[in-house]
């Protein structure tokens, strides 16, 4: 693994192994002190052409906590074209020595042009390039889910190590916009590569065309697919507002017509298996997808993703930057080796 662009590049082997890592860098969080030498003398650019919070601020806390140097680099509002100023900013980075280049970019294909065009040596990571693919959240709503549901207790978080587990055997739904969704791409690839049994349920006008293609099975009732399938987790997609030109964009009749079909509310939640959990990616309409009561219910595990998304960053960085990407290499990416 050279660079990581989309989770359908990964094969199971490579994505068990990022989720083993995870959950080594996410013991290391527990410490009091949570920074490790791994990445001393390495830089890290954060290139970020759209606007994001929580992926930039993750991103970068894993490289510090790894004791990388992180540059920041927002890019928005400039006024180059989309293929000069890649190029410039990727010549521009590679003058300025980068180790590693994170970029989002509202252009799908953005991060694959900047791995392959030969004007960085540098590994690349996708951190969301438009409706297409956004790895590092599905892996690490992986890692949750695995967390939770592939112990000994299902519901109940398991010790961080549940290592060397796939999620075969598990059910899980995706709900809601998938056509504007990068989250529900990179989740249907690496899920099915993981093993689970991936269901969408959304509005035929909010599915992309093509996703017969996917290996996931495709429903437009939610309560139906919640009463034959009976979930393990349930994920619920943001609905894209910014990627529609108007409220409901024409793609659904209201935003309460989307709420009573679509949206997960207190009722709906009671229908899922007991141990079921359900996650967003963020950032969460309350109360149009995802009703308050389930968003800050028991079941919900959304914070925690948030949590395990600094882990799933910081193994990405590690595996990359270090080259330890083959199984059954890299025994310390702890730092133990190194301090
Ligand atoms: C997602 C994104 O930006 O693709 N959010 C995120 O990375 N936390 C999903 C979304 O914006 O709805």
């Amino acid at each position: 693994m050279r660079h990581l662009l989309s989770t359908s590049d990964l094969s199971l082997e490579e994505a068990v192994r990022i989720l083993d890592t995870t959950a080594q860098m996410a013991a290391t969080q527990e410490r009091e002190v949570k920074k490790l030498p791994t990445l001393r003398g390495r830089t890290v650019v954060n290139l970020f052409f759209e606007d994001s919070t929580r992926t930039r601020i993750s991103f970068e806390t894993a490289a510090k906590r790894l004791s990388a140097d992180v540059i920041n680099f927002s890019a928005k509002g400039s006024s180059l074209s989309k293929g000069e100023s890649l190029k410039d900013t990727a010549l521009t980075l590679k003058a300025m020595g980068a180790d590693a280049v994170i970029i989002r970019h509202q252009a799908s294909g953005a991060p694959y042009t900047l791995a392959h065009a030969g004007w960085l040596d540098a590994p690349v990571i996708n951190a969301g390039d438009g409706t297409h693919q956004h790895p590092t959240q599905a892996l690490l709503d992986a890692y949750t889910i695995r967390r939770h549901l592939m112990g000994e207790t299902m519901g109940e978080p398991d010790s961080i190590g549940v290592v060397g587990k796939d999620l075969s055997g598990l059910k899980i739904v995706i709900v809601g916009d998938v056509l504007h969704s990068r989250v529900a791409r990179a989740n249907v690839y690496l899920l099915s590569t993981l093993g689970a049994q991936v269901t969408l349920v959304s509005p035929p006008t909010l599915l992309p065309v093509g996703v017969e293609t996917w290996p996931c099975q495709i429903s437009y009732h939610l309560d139906e697919a919640i009463d034959q399938v009976q979930p393990d987790a349930i994920m619920m997609l943001r609905v894209q507002r910014e990627r529609m030109s108007s409220a409901g964009g024409g793609f659904f009749p209201s935003p309460l017509e989307y709420t009573r079909i679509y949206g997960l509310d207190a009722k709906r939640l009671g229908r899922l298996p007991e141990h079921a959990i359900v996650l967003h990616p963020g950032p969460m309409n309350r109360g149009l997808e995802i009703s308050a009561q389930a968003a800050d219910s028991p079941r919900s595990v959304i914070v925690e993703q948030v949590a395990n998304g600094v882990a799933v960053r910081m193994a990405v960085l590690y595996l990359l930057l270090t080259g330890e990407s083959s199984a059954g290499t890299a025994a310390h990416p702890t730092g133990k080796e190194n301090s």
